[in-house]
């Protein structure tokens, strides 16, 4: 067993720094160059994918509802497409449209259609209220943050627990009419790994809110991406909402960035038909149609529901290794010294590491002298600031293993010497 820094005698500690010390300047020495910043695939993983650029076939280029993916128009997407999609999720089709590669932007596009025009249940633009105040779970993911930064929104954190933000917390900020929305990552959140229990989903669809015109931006970016053999539930949370008399309250967003290609893929938006309705009057404007060739690519590379599972258990298989890699070599140099503690996900694509208070931006530091690049500390809290100054995002994916283990070992040491010099 290992003993707890804080209980270590004044010597002891003395020797131990003076071995970290040692460690980190032979770290520094080797002249590492890795990369633990942003959760991408590695090319191991977009290999599983590669027949996508072969697809669709130079003769294939008429869908079976007939359509010729060639052409503009079809701004809901193909119907294959949007039904194969709809069985991933557990979702009714008819609620869901395809678009181009990126959900983001389509993200980007609802804050900025809301604020330029009002939603269909807003009683003015959000650019005319006073104040837009947008919950944020943190840790959370710094894309969505910026987004809602860009708008010159308030940005109120809420603390993410094991199954979700902390739902009394947010009962009550909803209250608040100036309160639009909240950003959610319910399966395998970005950066905790947290799934959020059925019982939160009730809960967001069921909540009362001030504002009329609240959404909750439900961002199930990675919703069949588990390591484990089991997949995880996924909620329809459209039914939900729409038995709680809420009908309107979910915007569900979805792609197949982190399955087949990321940046090439396709993206989802599912909604009540009214919401779908709003979207689709100014969309409509913005383009003539998403890229159904590349949709129709999906549908012949996945084929089905059971072909994405099949698929994703690919991946698990590249990424659980890197992820177990991680987690043993914390465990083995930090466990139960009481200078750390981290998520140990199921899925997704991050590890949620907290350092102790104050030395996050140190551990960063550090390692980034040593040629390990991590995301900046701060970053999954809005702002990018952290108020405890503790939390780090890992995101072991992208290198291969042997790369994960060198770069984890040596934060494992800058964690330690942070904690240390402290
Ligand atoms: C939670 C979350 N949402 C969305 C995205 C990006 O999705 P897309 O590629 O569909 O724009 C990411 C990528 O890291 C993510 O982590």
């Amino acid at each position: 067993m290992a003993t707890p820094l804080n209980e270590l005698d004044p010597r002891e500690r003395e020797a131990l720094e003076a071995d970290v010390r040692k460690r980190y300047e032979e770290l520094k020495a080797k002249n590492l160059q890795l990369d633990l910043t942003r959760g991408k695939p590695s090319s191991e993983q977009l290999d599983f994918s590669q027949d996508l650029l072969a697809l669709p076939g130079k003769d294939t280029y008429i869908t079976a509802g007939g359509v010729d993916v060639r052409n503009y128009g079809g701004s809901d997407g193909i119907a294959e497409i949007r039904e194969l999609w709809a069985e991933v999720l557990g979702i009714n089709p008819d609620n869901v449209i395809a678009g181009d590669a990126s959900s983001l932007n389509i993200m980007f596009d609802l804050i900025s259609f809301a604020y330029a025009f009002g939603t269909n249940d807003s009683p003015r633009p959000w650019s005319r209220e006073e104040t837009v105040k947008w919950l944020c779970p943190v840790p959370g993911y710094d894309r969505h943050f910026a987004i809602t930064e860009q708008f010159g929104f308030e940005l109120v954190p809420v603390p993410m627990g094991e199954n979700g933000p902390d739902m009394g917390s947010v009962e009550k900020l909803v209250l608040d009419p100036q309160v639009k929305g909240i950003w959610c990552v319910p399966i395998y959140a970005n950066p905790t790994g947290a799934v959020y229990s059925r019982e939160t989903a009730e809960r967001l669809a069921a909540m009362e809110t001030g504002a009329p015109d609240f959404r909750v931006i439900w961002d199930n970016a990675y919703a069949v991406h588990t390591f484990t053999d089991e997949f995880p539930e996924n909620p329809d949370v459209l039914a939900m909402a729409a038995e709680a008399g809420n009908p309107n309250r979910f915007w569900y967003m979805s792609s197949t960035s982190k399955i087949t290609h990321a940046g090439s893929g396709v993206s989802f938006f599912a909604s009540s038909k009214d919401n779908l309705d709003w979207y689709r009057g100014i969309a409509g404007i913005r383009g003539i149609g998403p890229n159904k060739e590349n949709q129709l690519a999906h549908v012949e590379l996945l084929g089905d529901a059971e072909g994405v599972r099949a698929l994703m258990r690919k991946h698990a298989g590249s990424l659980r290794p890197k992820f177990d890699a991680a987690l043993r070599i914390m465990e083995d140099r930090l466990g139960g010294l009481g200078v750390a503690s981290w998520t140990e996900p199921q899925g997704g694509y991050f590890i949620s590491l907290d350092v102790v208070p104050g030395t996050a931006t140190r551990v960063w530091k550090l390692a980034k002298e040593a040629g390990i690049n991590l995301t900046k500390a701060g970053s999954a809290f809005p702002h990018g600031t952290d108020p405890e100054n503790r939390n780090i995002r890992l995101a072991p994916s992208m290198p291969p293993i042997e790369q994960v283990e060198e770069a984890m070992d040596g934060v494992a040491t800058c964690v330690l010497l942070a904690a240390l010099e402290r």
